[in-house]
């Protein structure tokens, strides 16, 4: 197939990437490189053995979408683009609807243009909202309780939208739990470039010794330890579960709603613990206040993507932070060294 992969330079798109060119698909990266780097794209080419076509562009650029759409054809998009911090889309409500929202509405314009009638879209846990019970299901009712998680909601909705007014379409919302760890290459992997918000880079780069404690957000919820426990998935099932994704909107028709976890809690002192066993280094930390809007416990009932897709993951959690490790220690500073270029807008690089 010939697959749009927005967002592919970018932590969980790079992954997949790698995954469909191991499956032989043909693929176009269309990213802005707000929060990656196109080495990571050097990289992807090095370790696949192959090229594929790039472009820099902004998904929030309707014209350029259609453009670049009219002129790749693709079979399939798997939208990845997007902003992602909880924090910082308090702060910029504006720029997220416009990146999340329109960007999708653009998309999915320009794949009408172009006659493209499938799409895998990144959505997430985080829509859910409050845990009316555990674990999660797809028919948890939705009611996210935060900007970030509002745009991630009406996207999915207009998704669904569009694709119930074409028969011929077929669209796949697949809801991720918390990604974590790095390809076994220790070539690519999670590379934020401010202080990181999530838990398991923070532990990371306090045990390399780019900072100097972990602050556990909160030690008095209901949990086993009363830290905050959540569902960690590794990146390579995840990436693996986009494939997985693809072949169900290649033999079905309609919307489909699909956690993608493990069904497996762990506590943020267990993922302290078993990243200081990984590093075998010692990892200090310091119980602070909860952190606000956090939620005690977040866990998927994944089953369904296993029903479904006859997906499910196979990574454990030593996986998950030996792989983070390798890639902290080769990349210390990410994908940023020598020779890091900053590419104009709507730059095109045909594959
Ligand atoms: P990421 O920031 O590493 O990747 C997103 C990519 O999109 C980056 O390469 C970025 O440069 C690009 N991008 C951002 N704005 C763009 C724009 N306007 N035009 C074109 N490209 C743009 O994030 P990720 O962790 O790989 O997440 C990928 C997707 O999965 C996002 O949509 C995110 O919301 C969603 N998601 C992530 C998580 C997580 O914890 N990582 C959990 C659930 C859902
Ligand atoms: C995990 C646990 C924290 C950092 C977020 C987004 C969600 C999704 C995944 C995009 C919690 C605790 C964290 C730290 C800590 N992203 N923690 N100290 O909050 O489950 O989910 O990322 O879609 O939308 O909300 O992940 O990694 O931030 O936190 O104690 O320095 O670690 O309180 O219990 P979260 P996280």
């Amino acid at each position: 197939m010939r697959i749009l992969v927005t967002g592919g330079a970018g932590y969980i798109g790079s992954h997949t990437a790698l995954e469909l060119l191991a499956k032989q698909h043909d693929i176009c990266i269309l990213d802005n490189f707000r929060n990656s780097s196109p080495e990571c794209l050097r990289r992807i080419e090095k370790l696949s053995g192959h090229h594929f076509s790039q472009i820099t562009a902004d998904v929030s650029d309707s014209e350029a979408m259609e453009g670049h759409l009219d002129a790749y054809r693709p079979d399939a998009v798997i939208h990845f683009a997007g902003l992602k911090a909880v924090g910082e889309s308090a702060e910029k409500p504006v720029e997220y609807y416009d990146v999340n929202v329109s960007g999708t509405i653009n998309l999915l314009r320009a794949m009408d243009r172009s006659g493209c009638r499938k799409i895998i879209f990144s959505s997430s846990a985080t829509v859910y909202g409050r845990p009316e019970y555990l674990p999660f299901d797809e028919n948890h009712p939705c009611a996210p309780e935060n900007v970030y998680g509002r745009t991630k909601h009406m996207a999915e909705k207009i998704i669904q939208d569009w694709q119930g007014a074409r028969s011929d379409s077929s669209a796949v919302l697949l809801r991720y739990f918390n990604p974590v760890g790095a390809h076994d290459s220790a070539e690519i992997g999670e590379d934020p470039t401010d202080t990181p918000n999530n838990l398991l880079p923070y532990v990371s780069q306090v045990a390399i010794g780019r900072r100097d404690r972990v602050s556990i957000f909160g030690a008095d919820y209901e949990t086993r330890d009363g830290t905050g426990m959540r569902d960690y998935i590794h990146v390579v099932d995840l990436a693996r579960a986009h494939v997985a994704a693809l072949e169900l909107a290649d033999r079905h028709q309609g919307t489909e709603t699909i956690n993608v976890g493990t069904g497996a809690g762990h506590t943020v002192r267990e993922m302290i613990d078993a990243f200081s066993r990984a590093s075998g280094r010692d990892i200090p930390y310091v119980v602070t206040d909860r952190r606000p809007g956090d939620i005690a416990t977040s866990i998927a009932d994944p089953s369904k993507a296993y029903k479904l897709m006859g997906w499910k993951a196979e990574r454990t959690l030593d996986e998950m932070c030996t792989s983070t490790w390798a890639w902290q220690q080769r990349n210390p500073n990410g994908f940023r060294g020598p020779g890091h270029s900053n590419p104009t807008k709507n730059d095109v690089r045909q594959g």
